[in-house]
């Protein structure tokens, strides 16, 4: 049975990545003889808004549910829709009834990227940001009361569930013990959160037991993103909750040089639903047009898909094609925000031509 992929470009530049995205899927599947069905859906973009006035069909979830994945571009055009309709009304929905608890962002240092980390060369930064997607700091309990007055109080509550902690902990650490390093980094704050945060140090010790293999350390927050632009080589995967996770997880392949590159995935582990891969950059208006943008995250982004839906091998290779493409660095064929005077086709087509002898 084929592996069934709902296609959703969005707006801007998402539109111009996605199809170097799936030109690069499609030759893929065609070496590996894979077997994906692609459904292109024109939801979850501002034009669809303007038309209908939502971002999705009241139907979205029966419509979505029974694929096995999601391939986004980006959302966003906030000349015509404010950002917090645009984003909250798609992709923050699939992330949350799609229950996408993991948000994975590799961190690697390409060839042919310049790191702003001085004297930083592939292989130095190599490692996987693991954030909780959906409980701890980002939650609904609280509220307001005095409003107005001189006892104006706000309340906004940290939701940690056992559940919710040791499923991201437990994907974590699969995940370390999958690599070479298998090593795992825990970020925490239990020297000034003194309620949840020992509470998850403490789901970590329990976890760890389960994984004698895995090398385990922690850090407060702070001196842990002094050490991600110190010290990025000591890290391998990295786990935060929610807000740490969040700030963790834009610093980490800020460390890697351009957004332009930097895939992301939303994933349901169990495959209860179809979890969603997308670049990290948005929809970029100030190039929306021109037919710049770098496809790699979205490329990637593919690879981060065929790896969830079990095709390793396939995956590999389109990550080799892009190195190979980029320690190439002809500027004929690369964009412009990694130093060349192609466009986001040329670079797309020498990647997947690359990917036949990868
Ligand atoms: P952005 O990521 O769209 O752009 C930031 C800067 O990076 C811009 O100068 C842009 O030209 C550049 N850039 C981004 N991707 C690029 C690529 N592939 N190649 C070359 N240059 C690239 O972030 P911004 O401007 O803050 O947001 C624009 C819109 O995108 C907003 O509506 C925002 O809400 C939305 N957005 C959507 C996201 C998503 O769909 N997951 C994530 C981030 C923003
Ligand atoms: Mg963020």
């Amino acid at each position: 049975m084929p592996q069934r992929i709902a296609v959703i470009a969005g707006d801007g530049i998402g539109t111009e990545v996605m199809p170097e995205g799936l030109r690069v899927l499609d030759a893929t599947a065609r070496k590996f003889a894979l077997e994906l069905d692609f459904q292109t859906f024109e939801f979850g973009s501002c034009d669809y808004y303007l038309s209908h006035g939502k971002m999705l069909p009241d139907d979205w979830f029966e419509q979505l549910k029974g694929f096995d994945a999601l391939f986004y571009g980006a959302v966003g055009w906030p000349d015509t829709v404010p950002d917090h309709i645009s984003l909250w009304g798609s992709l923050l929905q699939f992330r949350r009834r799609f229950d996408q608890y993991i948000n994975l962002r590799p961190c690697k240092l390409m060839p042919g990227i310049k790191s702003p980390l001085a004297g930083r060369a592939p292989g130095d930064i190599d490692f996987y940001v693991v954030r909780e997607n959906t409980e701890g700091e980002y939650s609904s309990v609280g509220g307001k009361m005095f409003e107005g007055t001189e006892r104006e109080v706000i309340i906004q509550e940290t939701i940690m569930t056992r559940t919710g902690v040791d499923r991201v902990l437990k994907y974590a650490f699969e995940l370390a013990q999958s690599r070479p390093r298998k090593k795992l980094t825990s970020a925490t704050k239990s020297n000034g959160i003194s309620i949840t945060m020992p509470y998850w140090d403490e789901r970590v010790e329990t976890m760890a037991a389960n994984y004698p293999e895995v090398n385990v350390d922690k850090f407060h927050i702070d001196i842990l993103t002094a050490n991600f632009v110190l010290h990025p080589d000591w890290f391998d995967v990295v786990v935060g909750s929610n807000l740490f996770g969040d700030i963790l997880s834009d610093l980490g392949p800020a460390c890697t040089g351009t957004i332009g590159i930097a895939p992301s995935a939303n994933i349901n582990p169990q495959g209860h639903f179809p979890s969603l891969f997308e670049p990290v950059h948005g929809s970029a208006p100030d190039i929306a047009g021109k037919g710049i943008a770098n496809p790699i995250g979205q490329i990637w982004s593919g690879a981060m898909m065929l790896e969830h839906l079990g095709h390793q091998a396939a995956a590999d290779a389109i990550v080799s094609a892009i190195e190979a493409v980029l320690e190439e660095g002809n500027p004929a064929v690369l964009t412009p925000d990694i130093g060349g005077q192609g466009n986001t086709q040329t670079l797309g087509r020498a990647i997947t031509e690359q990917v036949f002898h990868c």
